[in-house]
């Protein structure tokens, strides 16, 4: 089935001249980029985006690390884009990332891990809606 998905390439990864390569993987599988901004995540975006994580030790430097630098935001539609993109990405820890994934081929640690992606078709719309609007 068709879907859409957030995708965002955090700051590490834009400040470290990623961002060509990480978009050529989604686009060699065949994913649609609908939308694509580069731009800086405000405190009110990272805190809806990440408010299953509220209260939680590493909440905090969650929020400080997504707003501490551009970051390009898109959106990705293909057959089944939410898991497509989420087994791309790899695991959320690069350490544990298999080769071949995009966290395992360009990260190194759990909170500059390289890339986020929408974890259900519900927190894509919802995700979606925060960094694009409607
Ligand atoms: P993301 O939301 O960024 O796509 O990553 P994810 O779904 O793979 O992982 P999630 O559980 O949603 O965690 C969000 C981000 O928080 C950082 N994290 N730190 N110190 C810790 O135990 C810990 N756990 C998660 C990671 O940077 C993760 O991407
Ligand atoms: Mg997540």
């Amino acid at each position: 089935m068709d879907q859409k998905t957030y995708c965002m390439i955090k700051p590490d990864a834009v400040a470290r001249g990623l961002i060509g390569r990480i978009v050529g993987r989604f686009e060699d599988v065949g994913l649609i980029v609908e939308r694509m901004e580069l731009g800086v995540v405000t405190p009110e975006q990272a805190a809806a985006n990440y408010a299953e994580h509220e209260g939680k030790p590493f909440y905090n430097g969650l929020v400080e690390y997504i707003t501490s630098g551009p970051v390009v935001k898109m959106v990705l539609s293909g057959p089944d884009a939410v898991p497509v993109v989420r087994k791309l990405m790899g695991a959320t820890n690069p350490k544990e990332a298999a080769p071949g994934t995009i966290r395992g081929d360009y990260g190194l640690t759990l909170d500059a891990n390289i890339v986020h992606g929408s974890d259900s078709p519900e927190s894509a719309e919802r995700e979606i809606a925060i960094f694009f609007g409607q």
